[in-house]
């Protein structure tokens, strides 16, 4: 499958349904998620296609998550259901109306075992991207190593590398993501982070503005590099030529997610051939779709339902 391949973890979903403390017996719904599925999704609602490679338990949420990606259309021929390890799960309260918790029981976890040996060197060679995060290679060393060869095969075959700093703190030092996380942005086509990903990343003070941050990483090698601003919307550096996109006007019901969304409708314009501000523009809508529905992913839209978010002043009928 030509298209954009990535690599991850997909991690069951646990999500309190009320406010408050969770007791036995609260409501929950179930679902699975994870970074670099939800870029995934993203794309391929979108018409593009995408492959996904990835390690979850031989178990209930690990069965969920390859149907839930092969319903979507995309190939799962380089996921594994690991008999050794479980699902990972992540846990989600809302202490209170507007103060959700988030819990991660992925320690040992299936998708942590993921080796160099999961990368079919085939599948990345016949692909016209390839996408990672800074999530997986903190995942373990075996997990890190898979991204790196990951790379290497993209290089080898002259397949552009799009790298989302996705910055966890849960997981790691901001020192050891640093020096993990920089080799591989200084190794990709296209970055994306936050505001305060890209300051961790380069070392910056903290209220460098956000075209300094650009340039600055730029600098480093990548010629495409993106930084989002959440409700202020995201800029771009290509090829030294900088553009800007204001988000749209949405109710915000869940921000989880957004960026990554974002990175889904960036990377399926660009895979089209679009230029630089149509590929923030796409971004933009996708930003706005995930933080306007419930869910990492499940609300991103088709492409004949952008125009409900891109025309936001009209009633679509
Ligand atoms: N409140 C919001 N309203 C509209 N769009 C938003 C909002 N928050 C985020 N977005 C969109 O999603 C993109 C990514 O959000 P951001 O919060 O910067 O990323 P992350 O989820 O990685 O922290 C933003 O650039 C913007 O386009
Ligand atoms: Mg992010």
């Amino acid at each position: 499958v030509s298209g954009l391949v990535t690599l991850g973890e997909l991690l069951g979903q646990i999500t309190a349904q009320r406010e408050g403390r969770l007791r036995p017996g609260a409501p929950a719904t179930l679902s699975v998620c994870g970074a670099e599925a939800t870029v995934a999704i993203g794309v391929r609602r979108l018409g593009v296609p995408a492959a996904y490679v990835g390690r979850s338990g031989e178990d209930t949420f690990g069965r969920m998550g390859v149907e839930v990606l092969r319903g979507e259309g995309i190939d799962v021929s380089g996921m594994t259901l690991d008999p050794a390890a479980p699902t990972g799960l992540l846990l989600r309260t809302r202490r209170t109306a507007d103060r959700d918790v988030v819990e991660y029981l992925r320690g040992g976890s299936a998708g942590s075992r993921l080796c160099p040996e999961d990368v079919d060197p085939a599948l990345i060679a016949g692909a016209d991207l390839l996408h990672v995060t800074g999530i997986t290679p903190a995942l373990s060393d075996t997990a890190a190593a898979a991204v790196d060869r990951a790379c290497d095969l993209a290089r080898q075959s002259g397949v552009p590398i799009s790298f989302d700093v996705n910055y966890r703190a849960r997981l790691w030092s901001g020192r050891s993501a640093r020096a993990a996380l920089l080799p591989l942005a200084v190794r990709a086509d296209i970055v994306f982070g936050g505001r305060s990903e890209l300051v961790l990343l380069l070392d910056a003070a903290p209220d460098t503005p956000p075209d300094r941050l650009l340039t600055e990483l730029a600098g480093e090698g990548p010629r495409e590099v993106v930084v989002t601003l959440g409700a202020e919307g995201a800029a771009s550096l290509c090829d030294g030529v900088v553009a800007t996109v204001a988000a749209h006007r949405v109710t915000p019901v869940d921000v989880v997610g957004a960026g990554d969304a974002f990175v889904a409708g960036y990377l399926a314009a660009r895979l089209d051939g679009r230029n630089q501000q149509a590929r923030l523009g796409l971004a933009s809508t996708l930003g706005a779709f995930a933080v306007g529905t419930r869910g990492d992913w499940e609300g991103l839209p088709d492409r004949d339902e952008l125009p409900l978010i891109e025309h936001h002043d009209e009633v679509v009928r």
